[in-house]
């Protein structure tokens, strides 16, 4: 039977889970963190975490054979470099040089990993350069990560930054070499978009809030408590995702993606930005993607040019899937 791989992506708000095989992506689970799991980007009890994914595993019925799991942003530095062609070995040396103004411990508390993109030859025709994609981790944190699901009684593969994980989609399911995407990922906590170059993870930009921003707009408008307005928001309860306080702060958020999206086209002249691409469960807020669609120099798409499979929701499930097909 073909081997099914899980990736997991622990959001602020939601646990994200997918199974994929060789075939694609077989399906995908969300469920509503406990309160307080994750805090500024960080688990806050690894044991606790172990043991909801476990039961989350079995509630869902997410049955695997291996997993994938996407380290944070804050835990973990990605970058793209350029090199002159290398050995494995040599590239082992090398790396931890890449990451000396980002790392803040000693360089040999990090693991270090990277995937060569692409090969540049010289004039000759002969290759000459690597264009690669690193990444670092403190040892620490994996050891954290493979005790957590050790807990759960699952076997951790591997831990991928989220470069990785939707370079993984764009390679598997979209051909043309020459599409340019963006992902913007609406998420709780933060904002953030993915530019790739064809099938190359170019830049990533961060905006510093997400949807739980909302709640605080509704809460001011309707004197609530931000925690009601909350469950007012995703119930969308008597259209309050449409406030005006809403609509003022999603124009705030579509003039900073227009900005990101400008300095991309300034930066990459030569590539074709069309479209973006909205996941996230913000992405299920009505109103923000029409104030996008509305406002944005670039037409606004879903997540189903990755994937399409039925029964699976693209864009929750976009970055898991991602990490089930590494
Ligand atoms: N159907 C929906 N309608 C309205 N809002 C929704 C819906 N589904 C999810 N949301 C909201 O979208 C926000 C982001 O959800 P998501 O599952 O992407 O969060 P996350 O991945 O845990 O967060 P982050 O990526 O920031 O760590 C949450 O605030 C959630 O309440
Ligand atoms: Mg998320």
């Amino acid at each position: 039977m073909a081997k099914k791989i899980a990736g997991f992506d622990i959001g602020g708000h939601a646990l994200h889970i997918a199974v994929s095989t060789k075939k694609g992506v077989k399906k995908a689970v969300a469920e509503i963190l406990p309160d307080g799991s994750v805090r500024d980007g960080r688990i806050v009890s690894y044991d606790a975490l172990g043991d909801f994914i476990k039961q989350t595993c079995k509630k869902r019925k997410v049955r695997f054979d291996e997993a994938a799991v996407i380290l944070p942003a804050g835990l973990c530095f990605c970058r793209r470099i350029k090199t002159p062609v290398m050995s494995h070995e040599q590239l082992t040396v090398n790396l931890p040089y890449e990451f000396r103004d980002f790392i803040t411990a000693e360089k040999d508390a990090y693991f270090y990993d990277y995937a060569v993109l692409n090969v540049i030859n010289n004039d000759e025709g002969e290759p000459a350069e690597l264009d690669i994609m690193a990444a670092a981790a403190l040892k620490s944190t994996l050891a954290s990560y493979r005790g957590m699901f050790r807990r759960a009684g699952i076997k951790l593969r591997t831990a991928i930054p989220i470069e990785m994980a939707y370079t993984n989609v764009i390679r598997k399911f979209c051909a043309d070499e020459n599409h340019c995407h963006c992902i913007v990922d609406l998420g709780h906590t933060a904002i953030r978009l993915y530019m790739y170059n064809g099938l190359m993870f170019e830049s990533s930009h961060l905006i510093e809030y997400g949807c739980s921003a909302f709640d605080d707009a509704i809460a001011e408008a309707l004197h609530i408590d931000p925690f009601i307005a909350s469950s007012y928001r995703e119930a969308n309860h008597d259209d309050c995702q449409s406030l005006p306080e809403c609509m003022s702060v999603y124009q705030s958020l579509a003039a900073e993606i227009q900005r990101v999206i400008y300095f991309f086209r300034y930066n990459n002249p030569d590539s074709e930005l069309q479209h973006i691409h909205l996941v996230g469960g913000g992405a299920k807020i009505l109103p923000l993607r029409e104030t996008l669609e509305q406002t944005l120099s670039v037409s606004v798409l879903d997540a189903s040019e990755f994937l399409s499979t039925e029964g699976v929701d693209a864009e929750l499930g976009l970055a898991a899937a991602g990490a089930a097909l590494q």
